[in-house]
């Protein structure tokens, strides 16, 4: 029972009429609470009994094992035509109901596949922003406990599906072919899949996939083989299955004129034709970083790891879809400096993909043990000293995140409480970085990064194929501890603060700075330059710097005063950055000029988001922008131009972004 997804939802039941009243009369004791208490007594009752408050669907009562997908993606209408057949079995008895989620989906029949009879449904009103629950009456013979039924609903999804990109070929590079891609995560598969749309519960998958003759379609899971052509030949059927469990929100498909170039035993490189070429040089280190994760994490479990590099609109850096992890073409530098985006990927398919959080509280699950991994890797590719200058980087990244909430949030804390908000609000890197120096610290606790790296193989093997939350790790990091640690190890760590606290963490650990110095050292030079000392600089300055180090610079400087004009000329003189075409480089001198006032900044700075979609770059871009009074409405009306282009989930985010929503 510890281990099941399943553990708050009972506790939760059996306490919910106590929450309530105490709920009420707590707020003071609560924030002060131990994390036990917290459980039963938060400020608010713990997503309303439910698992998951961004899930409107039950599943504490029943679940989904399977589902079948039959889809027809339809370029011309913008629309996936199908059905999903759903295994579910019921937890409980008298469960009359499956209410599954649904976003802008248009639903024509729902059946019990194994009679052929017709089931009542209803779509129910909108509950925003989660979406339209979809009601279905269960078959009589699956409303006990441990019964189950095979599920089919005849559906199509809507030509503004918040999962999906659909790009006419013009906006393509080969500007031959339309192209479509999802995004899934957090709870966008809900708008192409009726589903329980929760990563408390894991399912497995199989898609016949029907798509335009000339166009490759992947999914998230095993290709089989045989495709077979439709009987006309216009079309053709992609067969897949997904065969280890997964959360709904790595579901994902791409349809287009994709090629694909082998770079290892495991790995293949997926794009349009014009950069495969160059994604397989970029990249070519990923077997690399997989026989290191597997050294650290365990055996890899999904086959194949293969790469899709997006168009540029892909909203992310990367997204761990199984077997097929998608990224942004804005990773290639042409010198693999942002590799470590991959290396975080493949992380992922143990943190995150075999151990998922159980809801999106716990995000900081997924995400810091994914970083933590990720620079663990990096170490084993490169040394400790890169391992902590990333996380230098990574600390500068989390106070920005805080600076931009205000350090009062609910959003800077590593658990938020997210009832009634969209998970996509608060994603920032807070999860991430706040989590990654929360292991870090424990590292430095428990003897070291050998130590803590046989508590990652354990906690991988304890919860493989499960989801949980932040309680069941920290009794697994606690268990495993026990006997290896002195008592007292843990007695300064103060959880509550590191848990619920707003702001920047307690502790700040100790980094090695050996690689970042030069930096430092380059940064106080132009913060303290005078118009005279400006001539002093040249490009031997940077010469020995690695791209990542000139990113370091020009993330320090970001946390200083505004340089004046002339210090902006000289530098870009001297380091030539207007050129750089390496992207985080780009974006940082771009915000340097942005804090300047450096009037010639808009248009490449405008520029910089019109070609490509990665929010991390586009929304402090868009933000900044907004925030100058001189680019204000250059902003807003740039905005107007490109929404048209952009994709669903960046568009609604910089909508807000611009106070447009
Ligand atoms: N899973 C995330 C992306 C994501 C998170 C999408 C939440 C939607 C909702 C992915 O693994 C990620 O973290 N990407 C980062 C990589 C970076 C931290 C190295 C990104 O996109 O920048
Ligand atoms: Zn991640």
């Amino acid at each position: 029972m510890r281990n099941s997804p399943f553990v708050i939802p009972h506790r939760v039941g059996a306490v919910a009429v106590l929450i309530f009243i105490l709920g009420a009369i707590s707020s003071v004791l609560i924030n002060k609470s131990s994390f036990g208490i917290f459980v039963f007594f938060q400020t608010k009752p713990l997503n309303m009994g439910r698992v998951d408050s961004s899930s409107l669907s039950s599943p504490d009562k029943i679940i989904t094992t399977n589902i079948k997908l039959t889809w027809d993606v339809d370029f011309t209408e913008k629309s996936i035509k199908g059905s999903a057949i759903l295994d579910v079995k019921t937890l409980e008895d008298s469960v009359t109901h499956l209410v599954l989620d649904t976003r802008s989906l248009t639903i024509h029949s729902v059946t019990d596949f194994k009679t052929g009879q017709k089931l009542d449904f209803n779509l129910k009103e909108e509950v925003k922003p989660y979406g339209w629950p979809l009601e279905i009456k269960l078959p009589t013979s699956a409303q006990q406990k441990g019964s189950t039924a095979k599920i089919s609903v005849e559906y199509a999804t809507s030509p503004n599906a918040s999962a999906l990109a659909w790009m006419e070929p013009e906006q393509t590079s080969g500007r031959k072919h339309p192209y479509l891609y999802s995004q899934c995560q957090a709870i966008h598969a809900r708008s192409i899949v009726p589903c329980q749309d929760t990563p408390a519960i894991k399912i497995t998958y199989q898609a016949d996939v029907t798509v335009p003759h000339k166009l490759t379609a992947l999914m998230s899971a095993t290709r089989l083989e045989n495709q077979l052509s439709s009987r006309d030949g216009a079309k053709r059927i992609f067969k897949f299955h997904q065969t280890v469990p997964i959360p709904s929100y790595l579901f994902a498909i791409v349809v287009g004129a994709l090629e694909s170039r082998k770079i290892g035993p495991r790995t293949s490189i997926w794009s349009e034709a014009d950069i495969v070429d160059i994604a397989a040089a970029e990249f070519e280190d990923t077997e690399k970083m997989l026989v290191a994760a597997e050294s650290i994490a365990g055996p890899y479990n999904w086959d194949q790891y293969d790469l899709l590099v997006l168009p540029p609109s892909f909203p992310f850096g990367g997204m761990e879809n199984p077997c097929l992890t998608f990224v942004t073409p804005t990773l290639l530098a042409g010198d693999k400096s942002l590799a470590n985006v991959i290396a975080h990927e493949i992380a992922h398919s143990w943190t995150g993909n075999l151990v998922t959080n159980l809801n999106w509280n716990h995000f900081w699950l997924n995400e810091g043990h994914t970083v933590f991994l990720e620079r663990k890797i990096i170490a084993k590719l490169n040394d400790e000293q890169t391992r902590h200058f990333h996380a230098i980087g990574g600390w500068k990244d989390l106070i920005n995140s805080v600076k931009e909430y205000g350090e009062e949030h609910e959003f800077t804390k590593l658990i938020p409480f997210l009832e009634g908000s969209d998970p996509d609000d608060s994603f920032s890197s807070v999860p991430y970085e706040k989590g990654h120096t929360f292991l870090f610290y424990l590292e430095t606790l428990v003897g070291g990064p050998e130590a803590m790296d046989g508590f990652l193989k354990h906690y991988i093997a304890t919860f493989a194929l499960k989801s949980i939350d932040t309680d069941q790790w920290k009794e697994c990091f606690l268990d495993y501890f026990q006997k290896k640690v002195p008592s007292d190890a843990f007695d300064g760590v103060d959880w509550d603060t590191w848990f619920f606290k707003p702001g920047m963490p307690p502790v700040k650990p100790d980094y090695d700075t050996t690689l970042a110095d030069a930096c430092t050292e380059l940064c106080e030079l132009w913060d303290q330059a005078s118009e005279d000392d400006l001539g002093g600089f040249s490009k031997t300055d940077i010469e020995d710097f690695s791209a990542l180090q000139i990113k370091e610079f020009l993330g320090q400087l970001l946390q200083k005063d505004p340089l004046p004009i002339s210090h902006i000329l000289a530098m870009d003189n001297a380091y030539q950055l207007s050129a750089s075409h390496n992207s985080e480089i780009k974006f940082k001198w771009l915000e340097l000029q942005i804090k300047s006032e450096h009037e010639p900044v808009i248009q490449p700075a405008l520029d910089f988001v019109n070609i490509q979609g990665r929010m991390k770059f586009v929304r402090p871009i868009y933000r900044e922008l907004y925030a100058y009074d001189k680019a204000s409405d250059k902003a807003v009306a740039n905005f107007k131009e490109q929404e048209k282009y952009m994709h669903p989930i960046t568009r609604s985010m910089v909508a807000k972004d611009l106070n447009l929503e």
